[in-house]
């Protein structure tokens, strides 16, 4: 057990916080997507510490937070025409950019690989804790391995309490599920996670885009050109049963006459436009189906409220795959599949 320090956004904490990093520290901090589990990283002893805090598999390589987009010389051998562009349009913010990496990035940020995932947050708190650190930081999502990324402060003191230095209490996550993933190296931008920033986003700038097909999962012959597919991912620990249909409300009632006989504790997460159907049930709105960004927003937060209330099966309400919705519907389907 480590001794974890609360800290909050203002001035004197991000100064401690950045303290804590170059001493080769573990700070938890907040960004627009989901809270981070931070060490600096260029110091492969810092980063052993993520990890091991995580129970994460070393083989999942993390991404380079900076505060601004200049900084990202220094780590990346070359910025491609692609990235520049992405980069401009829509950095800072919830976006991941994957190029060819300097040596000085440690084999165990990349994990082995030739390339290294950067971003620069969109989140304010997010870069002023950066720019205290004045080194790069290396953070996954601040869950434990397999569980929800956290997008409150609540969600990362359940998790993390004991197994960081510090955690600096931040606002709730506004998007709430990760950065788009995009490999910036070759011609073309490839999307390896859906995120905030979404395919037409990319298109619309760089003209074209390719989603790769690992995305929502591969099968175990596969290589995934993004190592952290290959995880259970994103899942509550009750059973996810994914339903995306016209007819959402009948096929759920048939389901439930079928898991009601097993005695299952059941629980339907639906949108603001369906809820009506179910108000005999036990029910939890994510968000309004027409509004994808809603459904982000609260959809890691709903699984982890029913699994503190106890629930055993959760029958999610599918929504459109449209602009974020990809992103959602991928955090779905991967929950669903684990
Ligand atoms: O929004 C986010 O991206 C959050 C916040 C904290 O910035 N971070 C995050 O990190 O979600 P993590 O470690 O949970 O997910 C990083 C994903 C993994 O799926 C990993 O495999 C992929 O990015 N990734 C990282 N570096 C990569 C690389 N060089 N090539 C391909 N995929 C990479
Ligand atoms: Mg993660």
């Amino acid at each position: 057990m480590i001794s974890t320090k609360l800290l909050s956004c203002c001035e004197k904490d991000f100064c401690e916080a950045g303290e804590i990093i170059r001493s080769g520290g573990t700070v938890i901090f907040p960004t627009e997507t989901v809270y981070g589990l931070g060490a600096n990283a260029l110091d492969d002893e810092a980063v052993k510490k993520i990890f091991i805090a995580k129970g994460r598999p070393s083989d999942n390589p993390l991404i380079v937070h900076v505060s601004s987009f200049e900084d990202i010389y220094d780590y990346v051998k070359e910025v491609t025409d692609n990235a520049k562009k992405l980069a401009e349009a829509y950095w800072p913010g919830p976006m991941t950019l994957i190029l060819k990496k300097k040596n000085i990035i440690p084999d165990n940020v990349s994990a082995g690989l030739d390339t290294v995932g950067i971003r620069v947050p969109g989140d304010k708190a997010a870069r002023d804790f950066l720019e205290s650190c004045s080194v790069p930081v290396a953070a996954p999502s601040a869950n434990l391995s397999g569980s929800p990324s956290p997008t409150t402060s609540k969600h990362v003191i359940e998790d993390m309490m004991g197994r960081v230095d510090a955690i600096i209490q931040g606002k709730d996550s506004l998007v709430g599920v990760e950065s788009t993933v995009i490999d910036v190296t070759g011609e073309v931008p490839v999307i390896l996670r859906p995120g905030g920033v979404t395919p037409q986003m990319v298109k619309d700038v760089c003209g074209e885009v390719i989603i790769d097909k690992g995305v929502n999962g591969v099968t175990d012959s596969e290589k995934p050109r993004s190592p952290g597919m290959k995880y259970r991912h994103y899942a509550p620990k009750a059973q996810v049963i994914l339903v995306y249909d016209d007819k959402f409300d009948v096929m759920v009632s048939k389901m439930l006459e079928v898991v009601k006989e097993n005695d299952e504790k059941v629980i339907v997460l639906c949108s603001e436009q369906s809820k009506s159907f179910f108000d005999k049930l036990n029910f939890m709105v994510v968000g309004d189906r027409e509004k994808p960004e809603t459904f982000a927003h609260s959809l890691f937060d709903c699984f982890r409220k029913c699994d503190e209330l106890g629930y055993k099966v959760i029958i999610l309400e599918g929504i459109s795959d449209d602009g974020i919705g990809l992103a959602v519907m991928n955090r779905a389907i991967r929950a669903a599949h684990s």
